[in-house]
């Protein structure tokens, strides 16, 4: 009985110790992968966007739109946030095109009891593949004279195309 109530001191301070050493470890989220500024991807490929934390105790990951800091949900099909902090865009027909989902400023938001961090902005844009005609309209310059010939691209693919010459 007389060594028992000894030991209680010692446990209390033992247990005070192990409680102060797992308080010491725990730490505010820290975004580990940034992911890219812009993400641009074809309908038929779709597009993963990781984002990877560290943080103890483990930080929970959401993507918020950038412009109004709201956290956003999955859309059947076209979006999907997943637990460990990857955004997914799966590859979706040129109907189901829906731009406040593929052309849209995203962020993903770690938070832990320490604290919230975000990444920075990413521009997120899908295109619909499909066939385009580009188009040089008839100049008629006179011999000698220097022309200045225009290159029509359809506006949808215009920010894809380089033209060279
Ligand atoms: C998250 O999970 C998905 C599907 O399981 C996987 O494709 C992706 O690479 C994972 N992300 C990271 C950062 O490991
Ligand atoms: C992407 O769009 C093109 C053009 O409409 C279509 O031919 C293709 O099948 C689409 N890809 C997917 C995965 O649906």
């Amino acid at each position: 009985m007389g060594t028992n109530t000894m030991l209680w001191p010692i446990l209390l301070i033992l247990s005070l110790l192990a409680l102060q050493t797992a308080v010491c470890e725990e730490s505010g989220p820290v975004i580990v992968e940034e992911p890219d500024n812009r993400v641009d991807f074809s309908n038929s490929t779709g597009a993963n966007i990781h984002c990877s934390v560290r943080g103890h105790p483990k930080p929970t990951v959401v993507w918020v739109k950038a412009d109004d800091g709201t956290a956003i949900g999955d859309v059947p099909g076209l979006r999907k946030v997943l637990s460990n902090g990857t955004l997914m865009f799966p590859p979706f027909r040129a109907e189901d095109y829906r731009q406040e989902v593929h052309a849209q400023v995203y962020r993903c938001q770690a938070t832990n009891p320490h604290g919230t961090v975000h990444s920075r902005d990413v521009h997120v844009r899908a295109v619909v593949q499909q066939f385009y005609k580009t188009s040089v309209g008839e100049e008629y310059v006179i011999k000698g004279n220097a022309a200045l010939i225009k290159c029509n691209i359809p506006s949808f693919v215009a920010d894809f195309v380089k033209v060279t010459s």
